[in-house]
């Protein structure tokens, strides 16, 4: 059976698309810029960091682009005073909630978290931070965990089991507690699941994940041999 192609409108142009595909899909498909941290190309979406929300004519809640499938007649708008508003605070509250020190971090310059705030015109955080200790995992040999950057988009933890395969990583806790940890809570560097693929670092849109003595334009000077890296910031090196 072929899958319908339905037509609705984007920001006032009309647009069409497969039944199958979300909004965020028909949306980049026709050059509209929806800004996203959670969703990746080629991973499955998981509508949780929620930047990507849009407004629907007809309704008074946001939709998350990434996870909501398009509807014949449906009138999006994916930029307004609103969702403006509304992405800033989630960033800010991303921000305020580890310790993101961007002059100090490995990836300063080549971060999807700082990069969105810049586009954003995010210039202060007025939420107060939270800044919780949490630990720094450096026990693997080759890479590092630092849960003080980390904003719990689990990217790493779908490429490692639906790209890699290992299922190395999983998360822990909840709320502000909440840890991204390998072989249900064991040190990196003992995981007896773990490749050592790197796919996880590669994926991390912080600098949470990250290659020991290596900068991050060393970290990704190869080009992406994979469909699931065309959204990361390998691209951006
Ligand atoms: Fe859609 Fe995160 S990108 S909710």
């Amino acid at each position: 059976m072929t899958t319908p192609i339905l037509t609705l409108t984007i920001d006032g142009k009309e647009v069409s698309g497969l039944a199958t595909e979300t909004i965020l899909q028909v949306a980049r498909e026709n050059g509209f810029s929806i800004p996203t941290l959670c969703w990746l190309e080629g991973l499955t979406s998981v509508g949780s960091c929620r930047l990507c929300m849009v407004e629907l004519r007809g309704s008074t809640a946001l939709h998350p682009a990434c996870i909501t499938l398009i509807q014949e007649g449906m009138t999006v708008t994916t930029s307004s005073e609103r969702l403006l508003r509304y992405r800033r605070a989630i960033i800010e509250l991303l921000f305020s909630e580890r310790n993101h020190a961007c002059a100090v971090c490995v990836v300063n310059g080549h971060c999807e978290l700082q990069s969105l705030a810049q586009q954003l015109g995010l210039d202060h955080i007025s939420f107060p931070g939270l800044y919780p200790a949490l630990p720094v995992d450096a026990s693997h040999s080759r890479f590092v965990m630092d849960h003080n950057r980390c904003i719990l988009c689990t990217r790493c933890v779908r490429v490692c089991s639906e790209i890699e395969g290992a299922h190395t990583w999983d998360v822990k806790d909840r709320g502000i507690r909440s840890r991204i940890v390998a072989d249900l809570d064991t040190p990196w560097g003992d995981s007896t699941t773990c490749t050592g693929c790197g796919k996880c670092v590669h994926v991390c849109p912080t600098g949470a994940l990250f290659e020991k003595g290596k900068s991050v334009a060393e970290m990704f000077k190869k080009p992406p041999a994979l469909p699931y890296l065309k959204a990361t910031r390998a691209q951006e090196v």
